[in-house]
């Protein structure tokens, strides 16, 4: 089983809210066509969620009762995505089903506490991908909360073992410091605990889930329960298919130690 992430980042404008990025997910999908393994989808909010979540505080819990109307315009937001999502899947030959944190989990200050595994599992067994994304969630202690992509793979990871992960990312990998603000910035070939420390800690745009340290710090999780992890740039054609032919890429390998 091959887990993927597609980056809220590469299917949306990050910084503009409600922009699709609808032709880099048909090319994406295409290439993830390739693969005949099972896979199981995960994608990001970008600015479907992050957008909202940040003007409400929405990561944080309940605070306030004009956070509910957001709660609930994310939720209908990151369902639009999902649907653009699933729709192109669909018909491009990848039946999917989609799997809504929003319905199918809950969280527990702010970590994720519960997922329908087994809707996945029958998913699979009927040749159907499960789909999920990055979401609104009901937190048991804070009300609602929000259940990001990566905390999504790492029970995924952790319950299927998956042979391959692959992070989806708009640029090669992780770099020693921010690519788009730093030209002194070098891609990182591999990632491990000991390299984690010198990762940047800011983030470019509005992003309720963490800087890339928290992400690599997950991303470096979720490998110790998989097979082989990479991050790469899905904004390059053919990148995604390389890396599911098993070609060696352009990218960034994650080295988790085994739990
Ligand atoms: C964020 O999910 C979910 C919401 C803000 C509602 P992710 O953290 O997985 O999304 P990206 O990949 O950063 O856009």
């Amino acid at each position: 089983m091959i887990l993927i992430k597609l980056g809220g980042s590469v299917i949306t404008d990050k910084a503009s809210y409600l922009t699709f990025r609808g032709n880099v997910l048909s090319r994406l999908v295409d290439e993830i066509l390739y693969s005949k393994k099972d896979i199981i989808l995960i994608h990001g909010a970008g600015s479907f969620g992050h957008v909202l979540a940040s003007k409400h505080n929405i990561q944080n819990g309940y605070s306030n009762n004009i956070q509910i109307p957001a709660v609930a315009k994310i939720m209908e937001d990151v369902r639009d995505l999902n649907l653009r999502v699933t729709r192109v899947l669909n018909e491009r030959g990848l039946p999917s089903a989609s799997l809504p944190p929003s319905t199918v989990a809950t969280l527990k200050n702010g970590e994720l506490d519960r997922l329908d595994i087994d809707l996945f599992y029958h998913y699979l067994q009927l040749g159907i991908c499960p789909v999920t994304f990055g979401d609104v969630a009901l937190d048991s202690e804070r009300g609602f909360g929000i259940c990001s992509g990566d905390q999504l793979m790492e029970i995924l990871a952790k319950e299927f073992r998956p042979e391959r992960v692959i992070f989806v990312s708009d640029v090669d990998g992780v770099f020693t410091a921010d690519p788009s603000s730093d030209p002194d910035a070098a891609l990182m070939g591999t990632v491990d605990w000991e390299t984690l420390e010198k990762l940047p800690r800011t983030t470019r745009c509005a992003d309720v889930t963490g800087s890339i340290f928290n992400k690599i710090e997950t991303m470096l999780r979720i490998a110790s329960w998989g097979g082989d992890a990479i991050v790469l740039n899905g904004n390059i054609p053919g990148r995604l298919e390389s890396a599911l032919r098993g070609d060696v890429v352009k990218g960034t390998r994650v080295r988790g130690s085994t739990l």
